[in-house]
């Protein structure tokens, strides 16, 4: 039977999770692929802290070079989070020919070419499914079937965290802050949620799956970010009466050779496949010229549904021969041939505090007309308080340098711009 001599870095809830899996799963793996897992050495920070597994005092140590410097320890599994020193241990693991498993989208997102430059040149593997939408195989469905694709557009609920939420706001109408503060308390929100809120987590995500499914390296900051601590329970209401539900999306498109990748806050109809993914549930939709529409929905995080992602690719790279990488260059600066766009078309929803008086209507159509952006629905919502009245446009398709042009040209006395969402299909 096959043996692979496997090091952690880090076991706090993912690593845990994935001693978890590992050992209530090994008579079946080794009898299903006649191959034995043994993990050598876990570095942790603190050897003598409770762990959420049974992993054996003996192989935890906090020195590196326990794990990255063991001739018999052939891949290196790493679970700590955060730039650094993750990368650099990986890089280091890599650069001795072992091959990295990773669930670190962050590391991942700001240092693939790096990594990817140092698992080629040393012939070893390098593997982060699980750092990207937890048990959701989206990156191997990228790298592998949907090869045969030319991918026009993906889009994602790709953070739990904020579907949480703002299923809930949808649900019972309730407010961000009231929803964050029970979210925390319930652990489905950080104690700092800012990674989460402000769309930092969705973005790292989307650059490493725009890129593969553009065969174009994405850099994170390439990714337009904005998060949902604006939207309030009013947005979320009149969109409903609408006829949309408002998710955290993540969206890439490629026209040619022009991308264009953001995040942020968006309506959706109620029947789009996205609109019916609630909870801390995670999807992507996509678009091939060959597989036409698809979404993958399941668990993007929590210890065992991403463990299940990690272990997937210890039990792939141990039985690979040939470990596959990305095709396209995997560049440190955006690729030359490629446009990356903020001027991209939508729909847009736009919540005004206007004026009570005539013509005001007229005032805010004549400054959408004056960039070109053409009114959908309109409606007047509840009725007048200290002479304003809340209105909300729905506009046709507009590019987005027109919108905020038109915008600019509304005059606050009449019309006050209280939230400006975006609308897919
Ligand atoms: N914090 C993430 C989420 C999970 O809420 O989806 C880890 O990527």
């Amino acid at each position: 039977m096959k043996e692979i001599v496997i090091g952690f870095l880090g076991c706090g809830n993912v690593g845990g999770g994935v001693w978890n899996l590992l050992e209530g799963f090994a008579s079946e793996i080794a009898h299903r692929d006649q191959l034995k897992i043994r993990v050598k050495k876990v570095l942790v920070r603190n050897v003598n802290k409770a762990r959420t597994c049974a992993v054996p005092q003996e192989l935890l140590t906090s020195n590196p070079a326990e794990v990255l410097e063991d001739p018999e320890i052939s891949l290196v599994a790493e679970f700590m989070g955060g730039e650094q020193p993750a990368t650099d241990y990986m890089l280091r693991a890599l650069e001795s020919g072992k091959t990295v498993v990773t669930a670190n989208k962050v590391a991942v997102a700001l240092n693939w070419h790096r990594l990817q430059a140092a698992a080629q040149q040393h012939n070893a593997g390098l593997y982060y499914e699980a750092s990207v939408c937890g048990a959701i195989p989206i990156i191997s469905t990228l790298m592998t079937p949907l090869q045969s694709n030319r991918i026009t557009k993906l889009m994602g609920i790709i953070n739990g965290t904020t579907n949480y939420i703002l299923s809930r706001m949808y649900e019972n109408g309730e407010d961000y802050a009231d929803v964050l503060s029970d979210a925390q308390k319930l652990g489905l929100a950080e104690p700092d949620p800012a990674s989460d809120v402000e769309g930092m987590d969705a973005a790292y995500k989307l650059s490493i799956m725009a890129s593969l499914a553009f065969h174009a390296r994405v850099h994170y900051d390439k990714v337009y970010r904005e998060g949902i601590t604006r939207i309030t329970a009013m947005d979320i209401t009149c969109g409903k009466e609408m006829g949309y539900v408002l998710k955290l999306l993540a969206i890439a498109k490629r026209e040619g050779n022009v991308i264009e990748t953001r995040v942020h806050p968006t309506f959706l109809k109620a029947d789009h496949p996205l609109a019916q993914v609630n909870g801390s549930f995670n999807a992507v939709y996509l678009h091939g010229h060959a597989c036409k529409e698809m979404m993958l929905q399941g668990r993007g995080a929590g210890d065992i549904p991403t463990a299940s992602a990690v272990v997937g690719d210890i039990l792939h790279a141990a039985m690979s021969d040939v470990h596959v990488h990305p095709t396209f260059e995997n560049r440190a600066t955006p690729d030359p041939l490629m446009v990356f766009t903020d001027d991209w078309q939508s729909r847009y929803f736009i919540r005004l505090s206007a004026k009570d008086a005539p013509g005001v209507l007229a005032s805010v159509a004549g400054s959408f007309a004056r960039e070109n952006v053409s009114i959908a629905t309109m409606m007047q919502k509840g009725s007048v308080e200290q002479g304003r009245v809340p209105l909300i446009f729905i506009t046709h398709g507009a590019s987005e340098k027109a919108m905020q042009a038109a915008l600019k040209h509304l005059d606050p006395e009449v019309a006050r711009i209280e939230s400006m969402i975006r609308v897919e299909d």
